[in-house]
């Protein structure tokens, strides 16, 4: 069970968040708990967290170590904070700042070679749904992506499906359409890396997950957790979903 604050949270609020969190995930042995802040509040997070089973991720990674990249966060630096997880390919990532299944590929290696677990994100937009191409897009996303790992370096990811029309839309994809997508992406991670691996992948649902809508959702066998933005902001809202 994910959270990803997005763009919220300074480290004095994360404080705050963690203070009440923790408390209330206790003993939710059940399942992992991430909660991935900005970068800025990574080292809040780990230091509040610490004691407790819960893992903090960041948000993004850069594809390489070190270097003249303005403006990007390395894995090392992230492993140096005390994450453990990071997101990669989030579709505001590829929406609003260029992010390509290429790119999505070097980060994701980047982030395993550092030694983090990464959550690679896919989905597709409302038009690619309307036009009925949402399998098309999730095979040319794992394609031209995560089909680029090698057997090793893919038994080391989760996989997010989070279609973009769900996304901060208050519109949740039904268990069934979410299962349905998770099932295409479940068949090509078979196809590509065996049936064994395939059967492996955890596969994450993301879009408007909210404590009324975590059951149903979990409820699928296909969905083997959630990583959720809005509702994860909220300190007993993310416990509810957590302890769904
Ligand atoms: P919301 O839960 O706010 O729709 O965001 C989902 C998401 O993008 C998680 O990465």
């Amino acid at each position: 069970m994910a959270g990803n604050w997005k763009m919220h949270k300074t480290p004095a609020e994360t404080i705050a968040f963690f203070q009440k969190f923790r408390l209330l995930v206790e003993n939710s042995g059940h399942c992992e708990i991430v909660v991935c802040p900005s970068f800025l509040s990574l080292a809040a997070a780990v230091e509040a967290a610490k004691g407790s089973a819960i893992r903090v991720g960041a948000q993004n990674v850069a594809w390489a170590k070190e270097g003249a990249f303005t403006g990007e966060v390395s894995g090392p630096m992230i492993r140096a904070a005390g994450a453990t997880h990071v997101i990669v390919g989030h579709s505001e990532r590829r929406q609003y700042f260029g992010e390509t299944d290429e790119t999505v590929l070097k980060r994701t290696r980047a982030a395993l070679e550092s030694g983090l677990s990464p959550i690679v994100c896919v989905g597709e937009r409302l038009e690619d749904r309307e036009k009925r191409r949402t399998e098309t897009v999730l095979e040319t996303q794992f394609q031209h992506g995560i089909a680029g790992l090698s057997g090793d370096e893919f038994a080391g990811i989760a996989i997010a499906y989070e279609p973009v029309w769900a996304i901060g839309t208050g519109k949740t994809a039904t268990p069934e359409i979410a299962a349905y997508a998770h099932r295409a992406i479940r068949a090509q991670a078979a196809a590509k890396y065996g049936k064994t691996a395939g059967n492996s992948l955890r596969i994450l649902y993301g879009g408007s997950v909210k404590p009324d809508n975590v059951t149903s959702l979990m409820a699928q066998p296909e969905i083997d957790g959630v990583l959720v933005g809005g509702a994860s902001l909220d300190p007993v809202g993310f416990a509810s979903i957590v302890n769904f």
